[in-house]
């Protein structure tokens, strides 16, 4: 768990290393060394300021590190990672709305943002994108992971339609999804899939564009 989780936190360039060094943990539990996932980390991030944040862990981190899964986390653990992911949650200014699934789209596709080499970030600034495909399965017919659950139809299994998306009980479902993306620990604590928006690898607006995508009636998801 410790392994995956510092993968979360840092960036998809070490997750053959880390992803090898987790599955060797399930069957073998010694072999794995720790300082050696602990050293490729600090030697090649700390030199530089710019990574210095990604090898500190936060509250909520520390809490899912000391366990090797989310079945072994006692209630009050579960509870206090789920507390601090809900109340870090920021969104957009004009508050929780469907956004416009094409952008959401291109997001969701992207598999750019933030990655780096041992030559340093191998994306421009810019770029970004949360590499949904790398762990779920979503559109028909497109090939994609298997680390998450299949995203196929995902509005349909929210009840989302042209009629009721405007409501407010449209928009509680769209809030709830929201939350999910924008910190996937407040619904799934110490999940292995990214924290987006509390990273900053998604703005608020990135988000919501995200959630039309997952939802919308007219999104390829739900076709
Ligand atoms: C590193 C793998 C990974 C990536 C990348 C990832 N996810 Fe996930 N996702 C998961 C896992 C694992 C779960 C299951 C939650 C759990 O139990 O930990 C999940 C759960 C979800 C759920 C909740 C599904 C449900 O049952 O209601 C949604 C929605 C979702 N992901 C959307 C996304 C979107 C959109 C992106 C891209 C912006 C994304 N995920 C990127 C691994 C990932």
């Amino acid at each position: 768990m410790k392994r995956l989780l510092i993968f979360a936190v840092i960036s998809g360039a070490l997750i053959g290393v880390v992803e090898a060094q987790q599955k060797k943990a399930k069957t073998e539990k010694e072999s794995v060394k720790e300082e050696e996932v602990l050293k490729v980390l600090k030697d090649g991030l700390s030199q530089d300021p710019r990574f210095a944040w990604k090898i500190q862990q936060d509250e909520a981190q520390r809490i899912c590190s000391q366990y090797s899964s989310r079945e072994e986390m006692p209630a009050q653990a579960i509870q206090r990672v789920i507390q601090l992911s809900q109340s870090e949650i920021r969104y957009p200014q004009w508050g929780i709305y469907m956004g416009d699934w094409k952008e959401g789209k291109k997001l969701v596709d992207s598999p750019r943002g933030g990655r780096f080499a041992s030559y340093g970030f191998s994306d421009k600034p810019t770029d970004k994108g949360g590499n949904c495909y790398a762990c779920h399965l979503i559109e028909k017919g497109m090939p994609g992971g298997t680390m998450g659950p299949n995203l196929y139809q995902y509005g349909k299994r929210w009840d989302i339609t042209k009629e009721n998306m405007n409501t407010p009980e449209g928009i509680e479902k769209i809030k709830a999804v929201y939350n999910i993306i924008y910190n996937s620990w407040s619904a799934f604590p110490c999940s292995s899939m990214p924290r987006f928006g509390y990273h900053g690898n998604l703005s608020p607006e990135d988000v919501a564009n995200i959630v039309a995508y997952l939802l919308h009636p007219e999104s390829p998801v739900n076709k």
